[in-house]
């Protein structure tokens, strides 16, 4: 018998972070019950989501730049309904249907069980719009649709929103207080993805270390995670340094499947502009912490973001931040120039008063020395054997493959007779600032 398919054809395209990636599967999901199919391209859609991120305005920028494409395509195709997502959504509210008036829906990061009835509406040809934050929502009952490709790792956000209210950052307006997710249905979604072949789960919140749920600390579900299945890699994204505690490294030092790797943003290494950004943690409380890490989990290797040029930073102040990349010795950083985002602590008390070609400098500095930091670094695994997860073919070529190590560290070695997914022994032989390149042992 033909089947004939008359599903609505659904394109989601996610900018931003993890978390977003997350609740694109979460949107999707709820879209699959309301008769929509995920595809890959926006041309063959009937109905287009962006996925929005306000961190910083060139964040936004871009975006808007692309709702430009979608609006030429409607321009082609009327009956295409175009809708805006997630945090520049719950930033911009009814300003961006007031602006564009040819965009159909926005809805904000906890408004994505009432995606079927505002599809309702912009089909009957209004605008239609939900940006209420919620205390509970945590979409913990709905099983993501998976839509990345390789099947070897995905996301499972264990946690929404933020309670902090670091002086630059938009996330708490835009994503509200903070709310952890029912563990039961944590340890039910990873155990379905290690029954589907998935090899590593990343568990996603704003700032894991502040899990509690019914009393459930985030080092119990950690822990609780990782004995779903030795062969399941686990790692978890972001943990503040003032709430990382000593019960979650024991846990990844008891656990060979927790990866070897901590993302630990520090912002500044500057106490006064730490103070000044409301971080609650100095210089030294945090190079404390490193000093725990490397005492508990001498393998691990650290990441971190930075931010160059927030209000009132001195020229000794920048200096601080080189000084402490120079101390730790991260693996990686993610470097921005200090954009101001309205409604925050720092927009409203502040000036925004380094001039931007201060802020370039300052962050080139940064970005030059933690890519000679990253090349020494790697050189560490020289002559070593390492486990790499194998998760697809390298950018160069398709007779190699490229994974990661339990570190983070990415390997590119042959193909020979692997596959994404593999978990593959791999003698390290060189390295350039990114990454390793090795040869298979067995
Ligand atoms: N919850 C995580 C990540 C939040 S957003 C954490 O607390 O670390 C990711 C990064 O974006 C932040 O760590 C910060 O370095 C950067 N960022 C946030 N707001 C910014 C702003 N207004 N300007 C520049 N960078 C910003
Ligand atoms: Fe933003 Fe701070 Fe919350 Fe991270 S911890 S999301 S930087 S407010
Ligand atoms: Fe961006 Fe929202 Fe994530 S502002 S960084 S998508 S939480």
């Amino acid at each position: 018998m033909i089947k004939l398919d008359t599903s609505l054809k659904v394109y989601i395209e996610t900018y931003g972070c993890q978390m977003n990636v997350s609740d694109s599967e979460v949107v999707a999901s709820i879209l699959k019950d309301a008769g929509y199919v995920t595809v890959h391209s926006y041309g063959q859609a009937d109905l287009i989501l962006i996925n929005t991120c306000a961190i910083r305005d060139n964040a936004e920028q871009k975006i808007r730049n692309r709702l430009d494409v979608f609006r030429q395509e409607k321009k082609k195709r009327p009956q295409l309904l175009i809708g805006i997502i997630g945090c520049m959504a719950e930033r911009l509210k009814e300003k961006l249907l007031e602006e564009v008036k040819s965009l159909d829906l926005v809805a904000g990061p906890d408004a994505y069980r009432d995606l079927p009835n505002l599809l309702r509406t912009a089909g009957s040809g209004q605008q239609a719009m939900n940006v209420l934050l919620s205390m509970e929502e945590t979409y913990a009952d709905i099983s993501p649709v998976r839509l990345d490709k390789n099947k070897v790792s995905s996301f499972v956000s264990i946690m929404r929103g933020c309670n902090n209210m670091c002086a630059y950052c938009i996330v708490p307006y835009t994503r509200g207080g903070e709310r952890s997710r029912d563990a039961g249905t944590i340890l039910r979604e990873v155990q379905e993805l290690s029954d589907m072949g998935y090899k590593e789960v990343t568990l996603l919140g704003q700032n894991v270390d502040s899990y509690d749920w019914n009393g459930v600390s985030f080092a119990q579900l950690l822990s609780r995670v990782a004995e779903i299945n030795p062969l399941l890699r686990v790692r978890f994204s972001t943990s503040h340094p003032k709430d990382m505690s000593e019960e979650v490294l024991h846990a990844m030092a008891r656990y060979d499947n927790i990866c070897k790797s901590i993302h630990l943003p520090v912002q500044s290494g500057s106490s006064a502009v730490l103070q000044r950004m409301k971080r609650e943690y100095t210089r030294e409380w945090y190079l404390d912490k490193i000093a725990s890490i490397r005492r508990i989990l001498p393998e691990a290797t650290l990441s971190t973001d930075l931010i160059a040029g927030f209000c009132g930073e001195t020229e000794e102040e920048h200096q601080e931040t080189l000084s402490l990349m120079k101390e730790v010795r991260y693996d990686l950083a993610f470097m921005f120039k200090y954009s101001e985002r309205p409604k925050t602590y720092a927009s409203r008390h502040y000036k925004d008063d380094i001039p931007e070609e201060v802020k370039g400098r300052r962050l080139q500095e940064i970005i030059d020395l933690q890519s000679i930091i990253s090349a020494e670094v790697k050189k560490q695994d020289l002559g070593k054997t390492v486990e790499v997860l194998a998760e697809g073919f390298s950018k160069r070529s398709r007779e190699e493959l490229f994974g990661r190590t339990s570190q983070n560290r990415v390997v590119v070695f042959p193909r020979e007779q692997y596959h994404a997914g593999d978990y593959v022994r791999v003698l390290v032989t060189g390295s350039t600032p990114a990454t390793l390149l090795g040869k298979v042992v067995r």
